[in-house]
């Protein structure tokens, strides 16, 4: 977080009307770590416009810098990186900070794992209590020797020094669990290492490093077979730069999508959102809830599918939410949970165990803000059982801890624009690591922020 903003910051939302309007939400959190790694893999300039540029990705950026790659903000907002090539990247002089952000703690680990240089990494509390043995048992496989802290429950965690070999040794890998990190750190270790490197995924999860790494030229397949997804990078790889359009992020785009669903009267336009498949689940079950969400202007925006979400305030009614679609949603569940505390009927979600180690434990986190806000819900060890109030103001009149996770701070915002009382969010910084401008996006949307 940035030390400038040391102080805690309170939000809460409201409004006295519908939501209206139009407008977009910053570019994709995923696929932004992807397009700097990449670039400052690759050969020559690349060019990137659309990047967020919160604080999870400038820290992929600083950390990339840090190990010899030249990245810069031009005037008009797009971004330039000059890579150093596969096999290129220098030993920092420093310990990379990675903040709050786990994408590019696990990412970074795999590019490092085949290259000669030792790094150490650091991060905020919440990041400091994540698991890295998920990335660090493939990557020792690989070759790569780390020195991590032990955490609580037996947990690898950071502070973490990675030394990584090269040559690394190619692996075949299947996920014991449902991560696009774990996947991707493999697969950017497999980069620099000789050899096809495979990772077989029995449940799909997000697939933004397979798309870029076959846009940056490198050479990958993908196989359906009876154990699931089988990826195979040819090792060795030459990365040619490339122009990367990024879409606007379907995690961001999720809180005015529930805020307009939720608030009556409300119509709203959400611009140029990417609804990859493995990333849209949200959209579907928000649907299936009978929530009024249209796709308009399908499109292929850089190798991705993009549209914008006409959203109409629904009555929504509460759903067995099926389990196997969580990865195309995972990081939407607290602001479904939202929704669900809005609709008729109980909804059951199920599936969830890995919500636990994310940013904050997200079920129990948002088990006890429902419950502060006067919501019935049940929280189970992998999911959460909501019973909705129906569509009338919920009680709210609670102050919610968002344990330093953006997530939780949003999803508690947007609960409080459909609340008798107000509701507020003990510390809203976290947002600025994913959603630098939810606020002013809110406000746009006719919503009021009291500080
Ligand atoms: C991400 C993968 C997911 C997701 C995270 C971003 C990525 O994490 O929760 O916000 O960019 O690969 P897991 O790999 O832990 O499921």
């Amino acid at each position: 977080m940035n030390p400038a903003s040391a102080a805690t910051q309170p939000l809460s939302l409201s409004t006295s009307g519908p939501l209206a309007g139009t407008v977009t939400v910053p570019g994709d959190k995923s696929i932004s770590h992807r397009a700097i790694m990449l670039g400052a893999l690759a050969v020559g300039e690349t060019r990137i416009t659309g990047l967020l540029e919160g604080e999870d990705v400038l820290a992929t950026a600083a950390a990339m810098r840090a190990m010899g790659a030249e990245i810069e903000r031009r005037n008009d907002g797009d971004w330039r990186v000059h890579g150093v090539g596969v096999g290129g990247l220098l030993q920092p002089r420093t310990a990379l900070d990675m903040g709050n952000s786990g994408t590019s703690t696990r990412l970074l680990l795999g590019l490092i794992a085949s290259h000669p240089i030792t790094a150490t990494f650091i991060g905020d509390a919440s990041l400091s209590g994540r698991p890295m043995g998920r990335v660090i048992t493939p990557l020792s496989l690989m070759g790569a020797s780390f020195t991590a802290t032990p955490g609580a429950g037996g947990r690898q965690t950071l502070p973490l020094t990675i030394t990584g070999l090269c040559p690394a040794v190619a692996l075949s890998y299947t996920l014991p669990v449902a991560s696009a990190q774990v996947k991707s750190a493999v697969l950017l270790a497999g980069l620099n290492t000789p050899g096809d490197t495979v990772v077989i995924e029995p449940v799909a999860t997000r697939d933004h490093s397979e798309r870029m790494l076959a846009g940056f030229g490198a050479k990958l397949t993908v196989a359906e077979s009876p154990q699931g997804r089988i990826i195979t990078l040819a090792g060795e790889a030459e990365l040619r730069p490339q122009d990367i359009i990024v879409p606007g992020d379907p995690s961001s785009a999720a809180f005015p999508m529930v805020a307009a669903l939720i608030v009556p009267g409300s119509d709203i336009l959400i611009r140029n959102v990417g609804i990859n498949p493995t990333r849209a689940g949200l959209i579907r079950v928000l649907q299936a809830m009978g929530g009024d969400i249209t796709l308009v202007n399908e499109r292929i925006v850089g190798g991705e599918p993009v549209a914008d979400l006409h959203v109409r305030h629904s009555a929504l009614t509460g759903i067995e939410v099926p389990p196997d679609g969580a990865p195309s949603m995972i990081d939407e569940y607290p602001i479904l949970f939202i929704a669900a505390a809005c609709a008729v009927g109980t909804t059951v979600m199920r599936g969830l165990e890995e919500l636990r180690v994310k940013e904050s434990d997200r079920i129990s986190v948002m088990a006890q803000g429902l419950a502060a806000c006067g919501v019935a819900c049940e929280e189970l060890p992998d999911g959460l059982i909501v019973h909705g109030q129906g569509g009338e103001p919920l009680p709210g009149g609670a102050t919610v801890a968002a344990q330093l996770d953006h997530r939780i701070a949003m999803s508690f915002a947007v609960l409080g624009l459909n609340a008798q009382a107000r509701v507020t969010v003990d510390d809203a910084r976290p947002i600025a690591t994913s959603f630098p401008d939810f606020v002013a996006m809110m406000q746009m949307l006719g919503a009021t922020a009291h500080r």
